[in-house]
Order: structure tokens, then C-alpha cells, then sequence
């Protein structure tokens, strides 16, 4: 095994510039690192994080949340297991899929990108990160939940709070201090809300919540509220990045965008490979419940593992010219990129798999193809080149876009 000495530092901000190039130093020569600051072992071989997530021999626990996440959130499902997790995941899961999505949720999603590019569409730019990308999935949640979507920059707030105290590898006292703050503010919000509705249900994921009995138990308003946190900050976020992250990749790779926008059922396929190659989330962390040994060495049971999805996405092993972004790659299958028999590990896999996925998905599919609809001619700002900033989570931090406005009247 080696030590952190030997490849740029994940806290440093050489890494936070450009991961990619560490990433290849680790997956080549440290494939198994122990990494003091944030005591745990760094992993970034696509067969070693692939097998941590499977967790075919029940050797790894998501544990760590208990740290990680639940001074925030409360106890959520990325921290449960067996029985308890498949029936609580059950309860969501099934407004994420099929029919609930396509009925009730598509038109959500289809009306709420539509007002977003209306607002600036007559102007001629954008910043498709500020403009769209942070609003589209924080609005679709709030809609599907029956929250005030005037309320979205609170909500934006709060997600990005919650995001960072996950990602707090150096261990920030205001980043600390930010997340608890949210876990205050959060409740004072939620709680009140989930009361009414458990008296006036509607016909929103939120009532539905409410309702809902695991085991014959109602769940109790906290983890109603644990519930409602979880998806604003693991839809939020994450999907943000990965809109902007198609649009980024595309607008930097004109022949594979001229593709897309002559064939829109090129978008999935796009997605499939920017969440590949710019993954927006960059980590996840297990707990080993026993000694568990993988190609790069042995991780001692009782540790936590930090799996570094960034790397493993763009292992030479797995992809043919893996820094290549490419929508027509022949090893990346894109039938099966949102469900847990994926060949990428952007949505992680197993138990914990994103259960989110095809709600992403929708949300890109429409918010993509609306966007290339409405501009035609999209293009970066004259002298923009896009840059992803982050470390735990990754993504363009803005993307000016210019365009030629439709002639007629601006919307009032
Ligand atoms: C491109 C967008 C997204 C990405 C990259 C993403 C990524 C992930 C990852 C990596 C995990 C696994 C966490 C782990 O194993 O520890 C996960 C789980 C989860 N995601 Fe997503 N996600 C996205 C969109 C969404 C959306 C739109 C929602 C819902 C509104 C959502 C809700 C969840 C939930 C509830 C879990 C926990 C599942 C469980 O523990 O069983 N995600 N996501």
C-alpha cells in the first residue's frame, strides 16, 4: 500500500484545479491509499470502487453517513440497511419510475424548464448555470414535494449547505457550522408543513410521505423531514452539476453537439457519457465491516473507505482512451446507465444505488433538448472556456452562453 505522499493531495489545490491527472498517478502506481487528514483509504481503480459498491460479500457498511450526513439530515435511507432501507427506499422509489414519473412528473419537468429559458430567453445570454442548471431540479422537487417554489433560494441555500458539510474533507468550522445552522432552519420550515398535510393531504410526494406506513409504523415528522432534506440536497446538487456538465461537454465538442441537436435521442447517450467522464459526484464513503482485500492491498475492517468515482470513471482498464469525452463510445452502454446495472459508477451501485437516476435523466433529456430547441445557435461567451470547480461533488461553476434572441415582442 502506499502513502499520500506520493500523488498530489485530494485537500490540495493543485487536485481542486485538476483531479484527473492525480487520479491516473493513483489508479497506476497507489491504487490503495491511506490518507491521514481525512483517515480513510482512498480507492480509485474501476474494479476495486465497482466492487465496494456491489458488495456482493456484505463487507462494507454506509455507516459513515452517521458522521457524515445525519448531524444535518437526520437518519435517512443512505444510511440504513437490510429490511429497514428496501421497505423506506420502497416508498419513494416508485415516483422516480415509470408511469408516476412519465404522468404526473414529466409535465413538471417540462413546464418548469420552460419557464426558466422563457425568463431569459429574449435577452441573448445566459449563464446556464445560474439561469437553469440550480433551478430545474430544486423547482422539480419542490413541485413534486407541494413546496413553495418561491421559497428556492432558501432551498438552494440549504442544499448547498448540506452538500458541503458531506464533502468537508479538511473539516471547515464554518462549513460545521453552516450544516447546523440548516438543520435548525430546515425543521423550522418542514415541520410545520408536514403537520398540515398530514391534516389536509394532497396529491403530492410530500402527503404521500406522510401517509405512508413501513412495517405497519407511520413514519414520524422527523423522518418525514429527513426524507424531504435528502431529496433536495441529493436531487439538487447532484443534477444541477450534470446539466451543466452535458451542456459544458457538449459546447466544448462542437461536432458531437451538432449530433445531439440533429437528434435529440443522441441526449441520453451524452448524458450517459458526461456522467463518465465529469461525474458530479466525485465520492462516496463505505465503512469495511471486515478485512477486505482489493487489487491495490488490504483495507483493515473498522476503516472508511472513500471511493473516488472521478478516478474510476476514467480507468484505461475499463474505457478505451478514457480522457476522450465521446458520445459514440462503444464501451459505455447507454440502455442501462440509469439503472443499477450500469457500467459507469456515477450513480454508485448496489443496494445504494441512485434512486433518483431516470428522475435525472427526464430532467436532462427535457431540460437539454428545450435548451438546444430555444437557441439554436447556443455558444460560449466570445473567450469563455468552462472550468469545474469541487472536489467532493464537481461541476462548471457558470457557463455564459450567447445567442440570437427570437424577433417579436420580450415577455413582460
Ligand atoms: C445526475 C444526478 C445524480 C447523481 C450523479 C446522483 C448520485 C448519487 C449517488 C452516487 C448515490 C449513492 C450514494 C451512496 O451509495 O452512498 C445516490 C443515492 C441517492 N440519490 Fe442520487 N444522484 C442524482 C440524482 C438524484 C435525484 C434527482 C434524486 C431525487 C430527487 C436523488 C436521490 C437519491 C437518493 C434518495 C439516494 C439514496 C438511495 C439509497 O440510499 O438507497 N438522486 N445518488
Amino acid at each position: 500500500m502506499s502513502t499520500a505522499q506520493q500523488v498530489p493531495d485530494i485537500l490540495s489545490s493543485e487536485f481542486a484545479a485538476n483531479p484527473y491527472p492525480a487520479y491516473r498517478v493513483m489508479r497506476d502506481t497507489a491504487p490503495l491509499i491511506w490518507h491521514e487528514a481525512t483517515r480513510s483509504y482512498l480507492v480509485s481503480r474501476y474494479e476495486d470502487v465497482e466492487r465496494v459498491f456491489k458488495d456482493r460479500a456484505g463487507e462494507f457498511t454506509t455507516d459513515n453517513y452517521a458522521w457524515q450526513i445525519e448531524p444535518v439530515h437526520g437518519k435517512t435511507i443512505l444510511q440504513l440497511s437490510g429490511r429497514e432501507h428496501a421497505v423506506r427506499r420502497a416508498l419513494v422509489a416508485p415516483a422516480f419510475r415509470g408511469s408516476d414519473l412519465e404522468r404526473k412528473f414529466l409535465p413538471v419537468i417540462e413546464r418548469n424548464a420552460r419557464e426558466l429559458i422563457h425568463a431569459f430567453r429574449h435577452t441573448g445570454s445566459a449563464d446556464l448555470v445560474a439561469d437553469f442548471a440550480t433551478r430545474l431540479p430544486v423547482d422539480v422537487i419542490a413541485d413534486m414535494l407541494g413546496l413553495d417554489k418561491g421559497d428556492h433560494d432558501r432551498f438552494h441555500r440549504w442544499y448547498t449547505a448540506v452538500i458541503a458539510f458531506l464533502g468537508n474533507l479538511s473539516g471547515d468550522p464554518e462549513v460545521t457550522a453552516a450544516g447546523e445552522r440548516t438543520r435548525v432552519e430546515f425543521a423550522e420550515y418542514m415541520l410545520p408543513i408536514i403537520r398540515d398535510r398530514r391534516r389536509n393531504p394532497g396529491d403530492d410526494l410530500l402527503s404521500a410521505l406522510c401517509a405512508a406506513e413501513v412495517d405497519g409504523v407511520r413514519m414520524s415528522d422527523e423522518d418525514v423531514k429527513a426524507f424531504c432534506s435528502l431529496l433536495l440536497a441529493a436531487g439538487g446538487e447532484t443534477t444541477d452539476k450534470a446539466i451543466a456538465g452535458i451542456v459544458a461537454n457538449l459546447l466544448l465538442h462542437p461536432d458531437q453537439l451538432a449530433a445531439v441537436r440533429a437528434d435529440h435521442s443522441l441526449i441520453p447517450r451524452a448524458f450517459a457519457e458526461t456522467l463518465r467522464f465529469t461525474p458530479p459526484v466525485h465520492m462516496i464513503m463505505r465503512q469495511s465491516a471486515t478485512e477486505v482485500q482489493l487489487s491495490g492491498g488490504t483495507v483493515p475492517a473498522g476503516a472508511t473507505v472513500t471511493c473516488l468515482i472521478g478516478a474510476a470513471n476514467r480507468d484505461g482498464s475499463r474505457y478505451a482512451h478514457p480522457d476522450r469525452f465521446d458520445i459514440f463510445r462503444d464501451d459505455l452502454t447507454t440502455t442501462t446507465a440509469f439503472s443499477a446495472a450500469a457500467d459507469h459508477l456515477a450513480f454508485a451501485l448496489g443496494r445504494h444505488f441512485c434512486v433518483g437516476a431516470l428522475l435525472a435523466k427526464a430532467e436532462v433529456e427535457t431540460g437539454v433538448g428545450q435548451l438546444l430547441d430555444a437557441m439554436p445557435d447556443m455558444r460560449l461567451a466570445d473567450g469563455f472556456v468552462p472550468a469545474e470547480r469541487g472536489v467532493f461533488t464537481r461541476g462548471p461553476q457558470t457557463l455564459p452562453v450567447c445567442f440570437t434572441p427570437p424577433t417579436g415582442t420580450p415577455p413582460q
